[in-house]
C-alpha cells in the first residue's frame, strides 16, 4: 500500500498533521508557495490578500514539487482554510493532479474548526472522498485524534 499526504502550511498547523501521518506510514510531500520560507505567522497583508484570492478560487504559483501519484493507492490532501475555502496553493495542487479513481481524503485545518465552502466544493467535485476538519491542531493537540483514515 503506497499512500501519500500532500499538504500546504503557512504557520505550522499542517506540519503537525504531517508528523501524525508520517507516523502512520504516509509519505509526506509539503508544497511551498513560490518564495515561501519557513513557518511564519501571517501578518495582516498576507491574511487579507490570501483571503481575497482564495475567495476567487485563485491558484498560487508553487516551488517545484513532485506531482507523480502513479502507483499510489491512497492520497490525502491537507489545506488550511482561507476565507472558508481551500488555500490558493492547494487550488494549484488540485489542478495539477488527476485524483480521479484514487482513494482520497481531505484534511482541513482552520481557526474556527469549520470549512463550509471547502466542504461544499469537495462534495461536488470529489463526492466519494472523506473530509476531516481540525481546529488549530498546533495549539489543540487533541484535534489530531480526529484523524481516522
Ligand atoms: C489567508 C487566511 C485566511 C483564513 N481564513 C480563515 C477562515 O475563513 N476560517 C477559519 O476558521 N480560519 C481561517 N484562517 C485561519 C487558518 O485556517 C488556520 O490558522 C490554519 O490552522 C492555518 O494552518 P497553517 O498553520 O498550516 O497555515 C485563515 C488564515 C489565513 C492565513
Amino acid at each position: 500500500m503506497k499512500k501519500v499526504f500532500i499538504y500546504f502550511s503557512l504557520s505550522g498547523n499542517g506540519e503537525v498533521v504531517a508528523k501524525q501521518l508520517e507516523a502512520k506510514g504516509y509519505e509526506i510531500r509539503r508544497v511551498f508557495k513560490k518564495g515561501q520560507k519557513a513557518n511564519k505567522k501571517p501578518g495582516f497583508f498576507t491574511i487579507f490578500r490570501g483571503g481575497f484570492r482564495a475567495g476567487m478560487n485563485k491558484k498560487d504559483k508553487l516551488e517545484p514539487y513532485d506531482t507523480n501519484i502513479d502507483g499510489y493507492d491512497e492520497i490525502v490532501i491537507g489545506s488550511p482554510i482561507w476565507n472558508s475555502k481551500f488555500s490558493c496553493p492547494i487550488n494549484r495542487v488540485l489542478a495539477d493532479l488527476n485524483l480521479k479513481d484514487k482513494k482520497l481524503s481531505f484534511i482541513f485545518y482552520s481557526g474556527s474548526g469549520t470549512a463550509e465552502k471547502a466542504v461544499e466544493r469537495v462534495s461536488k467535485e470529489y463526492p466519494d472522498s472523506k473530509i476531516i476538519i481540525l481546529k488549530e491542531p498546533k495549539k489543540y493537540e487533541d484535534e489530531l485524534l480526529k484523524i481516522i483514515l
